[in-house]
């Protein structure tokens, strides 16, 4: 073939070389072009190598035409290579939207914290007001305060954590002593409720924590009797744990009320037949209630012929466990996903 058939080889060679190049949409793709078109074994360089065999005149012409060609697709590819970083820098890796998402596992609320929020609400649709209190508590408030004597011997049942080197401090064991604070601050009426930790010397198994969490309430009004004192705890009760639910009274002891009852619940296992969780008595034991102590009134600065008051005190695991029949206290504490999930409100 003489140099006029190169010469129509080469433009075709070149034409072609120029539209794949501009239309090369990945750096991978114009590496493939560039050993393609300006490689060793192109077709460029094979034309690049019939220069030998030409006439002088045809190698000036020909030779000239075929150098600018090399020298263009050098650069246009130097040109595309540059264009396509700079897009893929700001386009950033490709994503493809129309991918269906992958599941996110969106974190939720504890049972213990949904069952505080739910009980707490029902108190706060009485007219309860929500108080909280110090975890630290002077012993005079946690029991002097709540007429429980420091010989008394109601203080064996609280096995009480001191601070180190501060005979005086402690580690609230309930959060009865919320009373203290708002009998010294203002005159009643009130209607509060209160949640919070509290803290016993326990050894742990399936019903004890030293860590575990009360709500409290008290109301204080001119008149107080246990009819009112039956009547909130049954609205809570049915509104918690559903209309149909049975609670019952039984006589008790608190230093901080007079009379004193325990409030039980109806076993959601065997609905009072008696079975293993409830002890076979077919009742749960669920809180504490009765009428203000007047000693407490007094105490803390209010008149007990002028107040009258009624308070209940319940720990919030023990709602839990019986609401949901959960089997044992830690498992609200171990952090296990199978567990915590089946709460998933
Ligand atoms: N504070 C008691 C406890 O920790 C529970 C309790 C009983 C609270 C009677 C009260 C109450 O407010 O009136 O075991």
């Amino acid at each position: 073939m003489g140099a006029t058939g190169e010469t129509d080889g080469l433009e075709t060679f070149y034409a072609e070389a120029l539209a794949a190049i501009g239309k090369a949409a990945t750096s991978e793709e114009l590496e493939r072009l560039r050993v393609l078109y300006a490689g060793r074994k192109s077709e460029l360089a094979r034309i690049m190598g019939t220069l030998a065999s030409m006439t002088p005149e045809e190698k000036r012409t020909f030779g000239a035409r075929a150098n600018r060609i090399k020298a263009d697709i050098e650069s246009t590819l130097t040109a595309r290579a540059a264009a396509l970083s700079q897009t893929q820098a700001t386009a950033g890796p490709a994503i493809d939207i129309t991918l269906p998402a992958t599941p996110e596992a969106p974190g939720h609320r504890h049972p213990l914290d949904i069952v505080a929020a739910k009980a707490l609400e029902v108190f706060k649709k009485l007219g309860f007001k929500y108080l909280e209190g110090p975890e630290i508590e002077s012993d005079e408030r946690n029991f002097t305060a709540l007429n429980i004597e420091p010989a008394h011997p109601a203080r064996d049942m609280h096995d009480t954590l001191y601070i180190k080197d501060q005979p005086n401090l402690l580690l609230r064991t309930h959060t009865t002593p919320l009373q203290t604070y708002l009998m010294r601050a203002v005159e009643p009426p009130y209607r509060v409720v209160t949640y919070g930790k509290v803290f016993r010397c326990e050894a742990v198994d399936a019903t004890h924590l030293p860590v575990f969490h009360q709500i409290d309430a008290f109301f204080v009004d001119h008149k107080a009797s246990m009819a009112d004192l039956k009547s909130t705890l049954e609205t809570w009760a049915a509104e918690l744990f559903g209309a149909k639910t049975k609670i019952r009274f039984r006589p008790s002891y608190f230093p901080f009320t007079e009379p004193s009852c325990e409030v039980e619940v109806a076993c959601f296992l065997c609905h009072g037949q008696g079975c293993p969780t409830c002890k076979r008595s077919g009742w749960i034991e669920l809180l504490g209630a009765g009428l203000i102590h007047p000693n407490v009134l007094e105490h803390n600065g209010q008149d007990p012929k002028k107040w009258k008051g009624f308070a209940f005190g319940m720990g919030v695991e023990r709602v839990a466990m019986t609401l949901w029949g959960i089997p044992d206290i830690r498992l609200f504490y171990e952090n296990d996903l199978d567990f915590l999930e089946q709460f998933n409100a």
